[in-house]
């Protein structure tokens, strides 16, 4: 075979290997994963754009580069969108995920050597707000919060001694594993009365706190919320940092934004984003709320079936996530594969209870109701999908098929505008200028 023939196989293989995770992980699977979510199909179908071709360095109407008028165009109308949905005076959408918003603020705000107090991995902390994530480029001076019994929650009075004692630069909330809201109410008028900057990491949670169905940190006294725009919102994968600060306190933050950590910034996730942003306008409570109504109802239906789920007495979650302690049946690693061999996707995870460095196989089992939410799935299915779990972790069944059949009733993505549109064979021819 010539070799250009052989490349052309190549790209082929790319193609077909695309179409079957699309046909999987999109339409068979029961996706549980806590990070993920989908686009609808209007935004999708904008992700192919020439956008995706184009460098729009700086801000809309300020760029280094001619021709940007219709990127111009779009992310300023996001930027305004964003700040709509979060009701703040700052919004920086440049960033390119959760991560690349953190490292803005780890620089902006802590610097090098900051004394800062965040959460312990095994409370349910990122690993960018660790010595060895990006956090620890700039300080390995970071102390945890205190924690009450459960694990999951912050100890306030404890925290309260420690913020006055330690005197840290820089007061962190927010959490990977994230099952009830932070004490930012409680704390952060301790932490601005030392001089502390309160930040809080909204990556997963971005979507509810949007959607007023969680806490809302920036009206509880936090100077900046980063998020990703993947997770519980359920956009384009980018990230945004937020904020109530005045002009000039906020161009620290936009200058170490752009030129400090970024140049051009993936202009083909931005129309997808305004698209989202503004179904998440029109549908987004409804949206938040349905989720977190899922999440409960998945934790009692798993606890009805057996589970040790976490957090019971607690009532399992105010968020998107359960967690649920799968020692029982050999630990997070096994039970994650043994669902994911049935089309149920979701990941292990630590519990508080693990040691730091359980991360191979630790006890947990972390599931969010997110991407299912917007599918459309309500309570009933909850209790469904526990009943699926229960099979295949406590009877070894094997349920795949009933899972694909399931899924197939929950094919089209709701709390958005799909229903409006054109179908694709019936898209306008595109227009000349
Ligand atoms: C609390 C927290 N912050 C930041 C991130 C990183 O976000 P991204 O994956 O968008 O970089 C995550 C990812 O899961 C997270 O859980």
């Amino acid at each position: 075979m010539e070799p250009a023939a052989l490349r052309e196989e190549g790209v082929r293989e790319v193609e077909e290997i695309v179409r079957r995770q699309d046909a999987w992980r999109l339409t068979r699977t029961i996706n549980l994963i806590a990070s993920e979510n989908a686009l609808s199909r209007r935004a999708r179908a904008l992700l192919g754009s020439d956008f995706n071709h184009r460098y729009a360095e700086g801000h809309p109407g300020a760029r280094y580069y001619q021709g940007t008028e219709h990127i111009d165009a779009i992310e300023a109308k996001c930027r305004e969108a964003i700040k709509e949905i979060f009701e703040c005076r700052q919004a920086e959408i440049r960033t390119i995920s959760g991560t690349n918003a953190n490292d803005v603020v780890w620089c902006a705000l802590a610097g090098h050597g900051a004394k800062v107090v965040a959460n312990a991995l095994p409370a349910g902390g990122h690993i960018s707000h660790q010595p060895l994530g990006g956090l620890g480029k700039f300080t390995t001076d970071i102390l945890h919060w205190p924690r009450l019994e459960d694990g999951f929650r912050v100890d306030v009075a404890k925290a309260k001694d420690l913020i006055v004692r330690e005197r840290p630069k820089v007061v962190l909330f927010g959490r990977s594993l994230i099952l009830f809201r932070e004490p930012v109410a409680e704390l952060a008028p301790v932490a601005r009365e030392i001089g502390a900057s309160v930040i809080y990491d909204g990556a997963h949670v971005l979507g509810l706190i949007g959607g007023k169905a969680f806490q809302d940190p920036l009206a509880e006294g936090a100077h900046v919320l980063m998020g990703s725009t993947h997770k519980t919102f359920p956009g384009p994968q980018r990230g945004v940092l937020l904020s109530n600060l005045d002009d000039e306190q906020w161009k620290k933050i936009d200058r170490v934004a752009f030129p400090g950590s970024l140049s051009n910034h993936h202009l083909m996730t931005l129309p997808p984003l305004l698209v989202t942003a503004y179904e998440f306008l029109a549908f987004g409570r409804d949206y938040a709320r349905q989720v977190v109504a899922n999440a409960k109802h998945l934790g009692r239906s798993l606890h009805q079936a057996g589970f040790a789920v976490a957090a019971a007495d607690l009532g399992y979650t105010e968020t998107h996530q359960v967690a649920v302690d799968v020692s029982a049946f050999g630990g997070g690693a096994p039970s994650s594969e043994r669902l994911k061999n049935n089309d149920i996707i979701c990941n292990r995870n630590q519990l508080p209870k693990d040691p730091p460095k359980k991360v191979g196989n630790p006890s947990g089992l972390r599931l969010g109701t997110q991407e299912m939410t917007r599918f459309g799935m309500k309570e009933r299915d909850m209790a469904d999908i526990a009943r699926f779990v229960r099979r295949v972790l406590k009877e070894a069944k094997y349920v795949g098929d009933d899972v694909v059949a399931f899924r197939r009733r929950y094919q089209s993505v709701h709390y958005s505008f799909d229903n409006e549109a054109a179908s694709p064979d019936e898209a306008p021819e595109p227009e000349t200028e």
